[in-house]
């Protein structure tokens, strides 16, 4: 999939880019089918709520589900930021987000980047998410929501919260948000929300300030996020398990477009658990 020179001035000026129904139906079942499977599962990879059991954040399906795995090596999430940055990715991060019906809970104002620089110490901002909806997005269930052009301040101050949620997140005061707001247009645009069918996909920059509300509605919200490094920006500190911010930058290859309904190979290496040294955070940096 190939960004036309529109949707690259686009995504300068705004810093996200929105295709619903990038993907069809059938493909979509395929991967949300996996869903309560993975979510089931004992793994450290599944980062639970406050509230109780449920699932916020999975990480790392794509090492051991072969329907994520084939999802990673899609060329219609790869291509199109492996055009913006000129160069091969690497999966830096892989993530299913369930954001489920009543128990979903906030992710406050942040940027991708501000995490990957200060605990991994990756040197630029130059990786980025691409998401695509499992579920519908509608105003009523915690739809991402951006501040657009917001990712042409660079790196914000941001301060380490470690007890609003069950994950802790590096996050953005609300003075700056209201200033970036009001830039952005106030209330004429100063905060959008993309919302769509199943099998819609945004692409976003690392730099982008987003957030989204908690869930109170009976509708999940699971949203897959890949987020994808140019391979020569790969991550310099082991800070964080090896399952949350990954330590292989082989350059990603795409399998062909029809990969979800086709069967193709891939490798699932840890389909019979965590390998231990991904698990924990390392001393040692990278090169
Ligand atoms: C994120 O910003 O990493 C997640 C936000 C969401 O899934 O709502
Ligand atoms: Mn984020």
């Amino acid at each position: 999939m190939k960004l036309t020179d529109e949707e690259l001035a686009r995504f300068d000026r705004d810093g996200y880019l929105f295709f619903p129904s990038l993907f069809s139906p059938a493909e979509i079942k395929r991967l949300s089918d996996e869903v309560p499977g993975i979510y089931a599962q004992r793994r450290p990879e599944n980062v639970r709520e406050r509230t109780g059991d449920v699932v916020r954040t999975n990480f790392a399906a794509h090492m051991y589900n072969d329907m994520f795995a084939r999802l990673a090596r899609h060329p219609r999430m790869i291509e199109p930021v492996e055009q913006i940055f000129g160069e091969k990715l690497y999966m830096h991060q892989f993530k299913i987000n369930g954001k489920m019906a009543f128990d979903g809970d906030v992710w406050q104002w942040h940027q991708d980047y501000g995490t990957w620089m200060n605990d991994d110490a990756m040197p630029a901002a130059r990786a980025m998410n691409v998401a695509i909806f499992l579920d519908e997005t509608n105003a009523f269930n915690g739809p991402l929501m951006f501040i657009p052009g917001s990712h042409k301040s660079g790196v914000l101050a941001a301060g380490h919260d470690t007890s609003t949620t069950s994950y802790p997140l590096w996050t953005i005061n609300n003075d700056t948000i209201s200033q970036l707001v009001e830039k952005a247009g106030g209330r004429n645009g100063g905060i959008v929300s993309p919302q769509g069918p199943p099998g819609s996909m945004i692409i976003f920059h690392g730099c982008l300030v987003h957030a989204s509300t908690s869930n109170l509605s009976p509708w999940n919200r699971v949203n897959v996020y890949l987020s994808l490094c140019a391979v020569s920006n790969h991550i310099r500190r082991f800070k964080r398990p090896g399952y949350i911010a990954h330590r292989q930058f082989d350059p990603i290859a795409c399998l062909p477009d029809d990969c979800l309904l086709k069967d193709y190979p891939v490798a699932t290496p840890w389909k019979n658990g965590t390998p231990p040294e991904e698990l924990t955070g390392l001393l040692k940096e990278a090169a």
